[in-house]
């Protein structure tokens, strides 16, 4: 059975690399990773594959950076030449990047029994599409995950979900039950498969920082980097944080390019405490996000992680579409205007905290692959 695995950009490839390896285990999965090339750069994918232990991707489609419509569009081209040429009996999409959507659709919309040609003039069964990460919802249309997310759901034949709220986004949607299964975090699988090698660094020796002495920034979201205005009154209550607490951030290309357009960058250059470094591979990331004293984030991942490691987090958003790391874990979220407040209250309270949500356990993989197994011998 050939099952494609789409990975796309940054935190695509710790969604697929534990599916990979448990996919290989077994005889009758042939995994074949397909990267469309949403990130590019070495530091934002690269790297990622090292770390993960995942092959160099078989099929690459090197779509790059563009507008929504712009990159959407490229991918479903360029994908769809890859159905018609390779026919997957199933195309695993992960997570709500706009690849996510475009690979959905072009597997949605692929029908060889009405006339596309195949490369071989045969006739195969369309590919089916198994969304991991499904059901997460913000309710916040300006977002384009949001969107990506609703198309990737409702196109779906498998929708595999990390927790009950995700359950039950769907079928207020409409979404048939038997299509959804509950199978965990996929994340918490990356991080366990890693976790002893992320043990063993001590990144945080490398900014002259002390564990639990430092927070952690990633800020990368359109609503937050792209407006100078907010990246500027945000870099500056970052350089006034760090005065209490020293800060490490390392700078996501976008915010990257909004800030030195509009200049802040050289002034955050010369602030000591607020550490600006480039985008890290997972293992070093993750050893510094480990030890860290608390999270300030717009990130979807790290909010799962922190909960998961019980590490405060501070979401600069006003909603999240994994609401459990706030009634289950250690995430609040907040405005430019309460950041200064949360985290001072982070400061004077404790450091650590027990959670535990059902599922987030390092076992996803296994559930996935034994939920493809039952699916086509249902069908
Ligand atoms: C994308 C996802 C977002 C995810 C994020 C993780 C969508 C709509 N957004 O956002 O959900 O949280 O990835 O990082 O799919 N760039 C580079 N090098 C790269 C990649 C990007 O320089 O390797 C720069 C380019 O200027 C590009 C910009 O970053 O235009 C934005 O990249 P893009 O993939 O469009 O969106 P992200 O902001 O990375």
């Amino acid at each position: 059975m050939k099952i494609h695995l789409i990975a796309a950009a940054r935190p695509n490839f710790m969604k697929i690399a534990p599916l990979y390896h448990a996919l290989k285990r077994e005889a009758w999965a042939e995994p074949v990773i397909v990267h469309t090339g949403q990130h590019y750069d070495l530091n934002m994918s690269d790297v990622f594959f090292e770390d993960l232990g995942i092959p160099e991707p078989a099929i690459h489609l090197s779509v790059g950076s563009g507008t929504h419509a712009e990159q959407t569009g490229q991918v479903l081209m360029a994908y769809e030449k890859v159905l018609i040429e390779r026919h997957p009996d199933l195309v695993v999409v992960v997570g709500d990047v706009n690849s996510t959507a475009a690979c959905t659709l072009a597997a949605a919309k692929i029908n060889t029994y009405n006339g596309l040609p195949t490369t071989d003039n045969r006739h195969y069964r369309r590919p089916y599409v198994g969304h991991l990460e499904a059901g997460l919802r913000s309710f916040d249309r300006s977002m384009p995950e949001e969107i990506n997310r609703m198309v990737t759901d409702a196109l779906a034949d498998i929708l595999w979900t990390p927790s009950e709220d995700a359950d039950e986004n769907l079928i207020r949607e409409g979404v048939a039950k038997q299509k959804i299964h509950r199978v965990g975090n996929i994340m918490i699988d990356s991080l366990e498969m890693l976790r002893d090698k992320i043990q063993n660094q001590q990144t945080y020796n490398d900014y002259n920082l002390k564990p639990q002495q430092y927070g952690m920034v990633t800020l990368h979201r359109p609503s937050n980097v792209d407006s100078p205005e907010t990246l500027a009154t945000l870099f500056e209550l970052l350089v006034r944080i760090s005065k209490k607490i020293p800060l490490v951030f390392p700078i996501h290309p976008r915010t990257r390019k909004s800030a030195e357009q509009t200049g802040i960058l050289k002034r955050m250059n010369q602030s000591k405490e607020l550490v600006l470094v480039e985008p890290l591979n997972y293992i070093r990331f993750m050893n510094l996000v480990f030890n860290c004293r608390f999270a300030l984030t717009d990130s979807g991942g790290i909010q799962e992680e922190t909960t998961y490691l019980g590490i405060p987090c501070i979401t600069l958003r006003p909603n999240t579409e994994r609401p459990i790391t706030i009634t289950h874990g250690t995430n609040q979220l907040c405005t430019v205007d309460s950041l200064a407040a949360a985290v001072d209250g982070i400061l004077a309270g404790a450091a650590r905290q027990e959670c535990h949500i059902p599922l987030w356990d390092g076992k996803t993989a296994a559930r996935v692959v034994r939920s493809i197994k039952d699916f086509f011998k249902s069908i």
